[in-house]
């Protein structure tokens, strides 16, 4: 059993499952990224339009790369990934979580959270940051349920941090 698995444990249920995030599922995020609201886009990127296959792959494996999780149904669907890359620093992750619309408001946005830090901190990560519009509500709940502090950053956008306890190099 891996440490993610054992981390995840408790999040998984017969109907879905969350795991590394693999090469191979750069294609089914891709057209999870394809598939998105306009308001979508702007909630999770600041931008309107999507990375494109490239980008995603640098996000996802590049240099500054921390690792992924997903969420995929038992039938192989993806229903959300969250992923990092260090900021500024070796010991600092920039976090961030996308949820199929459909799947929202049960717990997975939660889960995927849990699992990634897990994840970095075990990798040596001591801090997250996440970077949110100010009228993100979702996910500033979601942050705060995990304990991240968030201020105005200027332009409309919260930054959000958080310590992580317990992390390896802490
Ligand atoms: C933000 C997002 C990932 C949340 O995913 P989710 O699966 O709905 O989250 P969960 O169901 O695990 O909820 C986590 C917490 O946030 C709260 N929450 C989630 N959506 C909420 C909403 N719309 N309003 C108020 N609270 C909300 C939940 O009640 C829960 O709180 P709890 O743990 O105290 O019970 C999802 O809405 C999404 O993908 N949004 C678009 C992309 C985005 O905004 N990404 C963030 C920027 S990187």
């Amino acid at each position: 059993m891996t440490s993610l698995a054992w981390c995840t444990g408790a999040a998984q249920r017969a109907d879905r499952h969350i795991r590394p995030f693999a090469p191979p599922d750069v294609a089914a995020y891709n057209a999870l990224l394809e598939s998105l609201s306009p308001a979508d886009v702007r909630l999770r990127f600041h931008s309107a339009s999507i990375p494109s296959p490239a980008q995603v792959r640098e996000m996802l494996f590049g240099p500054a790369a921390l690792g992924g999780v997903l969420a995929e149904s038992s039938a192989g669907e993806l229903l959300g990934i969250a992923h990092a890359a260090r900021e500024r620093s070796e010991r600092r992750g920039e976090f961030g979580i996308l949820v199929a619309a459909p799947y929202r408001r049960k717990g997975l946005g939660g889960a995927l959270t849990d699992a990634l830090l897990w994840h970095i901190a075990a990798h040596g990560t001591t801090e997250v940051v996440a970077y949110t519009a100010w009228e993100n509500n979702a996910a500033a709940a979601l942050l705060r349920s995990r304990g991240f502090v968030g201020k105005h950053d200027g332009g409309g956008t919260m930054r959000w941090v958080l310590a992580i306890p317990g992390s390896r190099a802490s």
